[in-house]
């Protein structure tokens, strides 16, 4: 079979683990502080403003904290998104309100945000899906309201004015398996404002402040660190962000030759466009053919395949809790339908892509629209 994704790990990763074990510190130790220090080099960012966290969710729970957006806020996010950064918001109290995104990019621009706006509106979650860049220069300079950049697929994404989760003040990321680079389960805040960064550095630990009076808790925090062992792995990760991003390019390069023969296989020039990182490998599927059968279809090939993403709206544990923008959400509902994820790792041999393009273009004529 071959899988949609594998982690690259290795020795580097056992090594570095070996070292937290055998050193018995397991939380907020040096691993931490230098997997944080890795990712600042990465982004061209300060060390100050990187906070690292359990999770991308988490990373994004944070990063509305240091708004201190609460109850009776709203707070605008895409609809085609995995649901849990709606569920960040809902933690804080306040209403996610999902708007629509270009169906080509999968990303929000100003229009659908707008759209989406009230005057309650108190931040906007701009997604870089799958790693394609959202311009969140146009969004900053035309909304009336901060932005936090989404950027947990898409490290090492160039955006207008510095990497994608270094542009707005507040970006997330996330290192769960499926993401560029993996600590296991992880996150990060890069806040570039240093008294946002210091609060969330409190945040994630209950809220602890430690002085030279000891330890108090100014406010209630989260249980949100990153341990050891997960910055151990990211740290041995960061040291192959660079081949890793390459290898995922030379892979969607590989698929850009033998998908342009396939005629149901739509992709767009976000698809192809230099400046980002391949968190998968997402195309649009011909709106005339059964997805499912397709996905099936594949797996008896051998081939694993799997949706884009989610509509949030469309999640019955949502429905109630999330407000839908009055502009609609067409371009969502499209993706949501019609896209579909290939199998893309750095270490991808073209006879991998040969056999997942054979068997794409032998499951399409056979996939054709459910009576
Ligand atoms: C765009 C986006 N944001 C946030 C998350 C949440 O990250 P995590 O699974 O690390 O909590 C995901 C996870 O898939 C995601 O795709």
């Amino acid at each position: 079979m071959i899988r949609l994704t594998r982690p690259s790990l290795g020795d580097e990763e056992l090594h570095e683990l070996e070292r937290v074990l055998a050193s018995g510190q397991l939380v907020q130790g040096p691993a931490v502080a230098a997997f944080e220090t890795a990712l600042a080099e990465a982004l061209r960012v300060s060390p100050a403003s990187v906070v690292a966290c359990s999770t991308g969710t988490t990373a994004l729970q944070l990063a509305l904290a240091a708004l201190s957006v609460g109850p009776g806020d709203e707070v605008v996010l895409p609809d085609f998104v995995f649901p849990s950064v709606a569920s960040a918001v809902l933690y804080t109290g306040a209403t996610p309100v999902v708007c629509d995104v270009d169906p080509e990019s999968f990303n929000v621009d100003e229009g659908t945000v707008r759209a989406a706006m009230t005057e309650r509106t108190r931040a906007v979650i701009a997604v870089h899906q799958f790693g394609v860049p959202c311009d969140v220069e146009s969004l900053m300079n035309a909304l009336p309201c901060p932005v936090i950049e989404d950027a947990a697929c898409a490290l090492g994404t160039r955006g207008a004015t510095g990497f994608a989760g270094t542009q707005t003040g507040l970006g997330c990321f996330s290192f769960h398996p499926r993401k560029i680079i993996t600590t296991g389960e992880g996150g990060a805040v890069i806040a570039r404002d240093p008294a946002h960064a210091t609060r969330l550095r409190h945040l994630r630990q209950h809220g602890m402040r430690f002085g030279t009076a000891g330890v108090d808790f100014p406010e209630v925090g989260y249980a949100a660190r990153m341990s050891e062992l997960h910055a151990a792995v990211g740290l041995a990760q960061m040291r192959k962000l660079d081949a890793i991003i390459a290898g995922r390019a030379r892979a969607a390069a590989a698929y850009r030759v033998r998908l342009s023969r396939i005629d149901a296989v739509r992709t767009t020039r976000w698809t192809w466009h230099p400046d980002r990182v391949y968190q998968g490998l997402v195309v649009l599927l011909d709106a005339a053919l059964d997805r499912t059968r397709v996905i099936s279809g594949l797996r008896e090939r051998g081939v694993e395949s799997t949706i884009g993403t989610y509509a949030i709206h469309a999640q019955a544990g949502f429905q109630s809790v999330v407000r839908v923008s009055p502009g609609g959400l067409r371009g969502s509902r499209y993706a949501a339908d019609h896209c579909l994820t290939l199998p893309l790792r750095p270490d991808m041999t073209d006879d991998d892509i040969d056999q997942v393009c054979a068997a794409l273009g032998s499951v399409i004529p056979h996939a054709g629209a459910s009576a």
